[in-house]
């Protein structure tokens, strides 16, 4: 069984494109492999400056995990914050970490793209965090000697960097860290939201994972279709309805509706109904269940909190090994 480990960072309420591009998969992983879930709270620090609020979303993602049924049994569920020795990781892989990886980080190059272009200086509100933010990412999975990190096209080249650091503190000290591989999910990328864009919360246009079903159906009428009308076929794959029922609804169910789409027959307002159903009955019970430990913490803290546990072994081995090796 591999070793697979997941980080989210608790910066708002997730998305159904949160939950199609990575709860769902990597509960699906969790199934088969020893999985490490995590809610990445010191990452997250680089933007939330409200303390309330960071609480507040941690306790979110950690409910979300257990909700759509994550079992703390064996998954290990914790916040990143409660385990120490992930800091020192960061500081040990920092001595062997050329600069210069750190400077083509996507991000932190897109800061400074941004600021030569409004003729600011060059570093203007880049943190020392947010240009260390692959350093942290490469603690997190190197302290937990995982082996596969489930990711999205816009993280890769995060754990190219953690690939890239583990290598350059075996080449200093011997075999110590394990190289980690990425696996990446094309269609991570491609959950569009209401306006046909990919569902990203920068452009405003998520439909809310936990909304209550009022809401939800809202959202879903909102989607953005061409003009067609029912009599005409339509095309399923450029139309965002299709493409979000196509990922929630049984296979024969999207069989069937899909043939209706190519033969025309089939309005949009009727395609929206259905797709609110089948979103409607895969969140249904996640959603209570999600409410039911927002609302008594208890149960969400002891699971954090063995996690935490669990996780911290893991980490104080991998950095006891790494302190031997230095020379600490
Ligand atoms: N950078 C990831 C994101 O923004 C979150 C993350 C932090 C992560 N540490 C990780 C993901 C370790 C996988 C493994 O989504």
């Amino acid at each position: 069984m591999a070793i697979s480990i997941t980080g989210t960072r608790p910066t708002g309420t997730p998305h159904l494109g949160n939950y199609l591009g990575m709860y769902r998969p990597a509960l699906a992983l969790a199934r088969e492999h020893d999985a490490l879930c995590f809610v990445a709270d010191l990452h997250a620090l680089i933007d939330v400056r409200d303390p309330e609020a960071l609480r507040s979303h941690t306790r979110t993602i950690a409910a979300v995990w257990l909700a759509f049924g994550l079992d703390p049994e064996r998954t290990v569920l914790y916040r990143q914050s409660d385990v120490p020795a992930i800091c020192e990781v960061v500081w040990l892989l920092s001595c062997v970490t050329a600069k210069g990886e750190l400077n083509r980080a996507h991000a932190y190059k897109a800061m400074v793209a941004a600021n030569a272009q409004a003729g600011r200086d060059a570093d203007a509100g880049v943190s020392a965090g947010l240009f260390g933010y692959p350093l942290l990412m490469a603690a997190d999975i190197l302290a937990m000697g995982a082996e596969i990190v489930p990711v999205g096209l816009d993280q890769r080249q995060h754990v190219e960097a953690a690939r890239e650091i583990a290598r350059a503190f075996n080449g200093a000290y011997g075999e110590v860290l394990r190289v980690p591989e990425a696996v990446v999910d094309e269609r991570v990328m491609t959950v569009p939201g209401l306006d046909g864009r990919k569902m990203s919360k920068s452009y405003g246009n998520v439909i809310a994972l936990m909304a209550d079903t009022d809401e939800l159906r809202r959202s879903v009428m909102r989607i953005v279709t061409d003009s067609r009308r029912p009599e005409e076929p339509k095309d399923p794959e450029g139309d965002t309805v299709f493409s979000l029922y196509r990922e929630l609804a049984p296979a024969d169910d999207v069989h069937a509706m899909r043939a209706r789409y190519e033969a025309g027959g089939i309005g949009y307002a009727e395609a929206k109904e259905a797709l609110f159903e089948a979103l409607e009955s895969v969140v249904r019970g996640p959603r209570q269940r999600y409410r039911e430990l927002l609302a008594d913490p208890g149960e969400l803290e002891r699971a954090l909190e063995a996690g935490g546990a669990a996780a911290r072994a893991r980490a104080d081995a991998t950095l006891a090994r790494m302190r031997a090796a230095v020379g600490l």
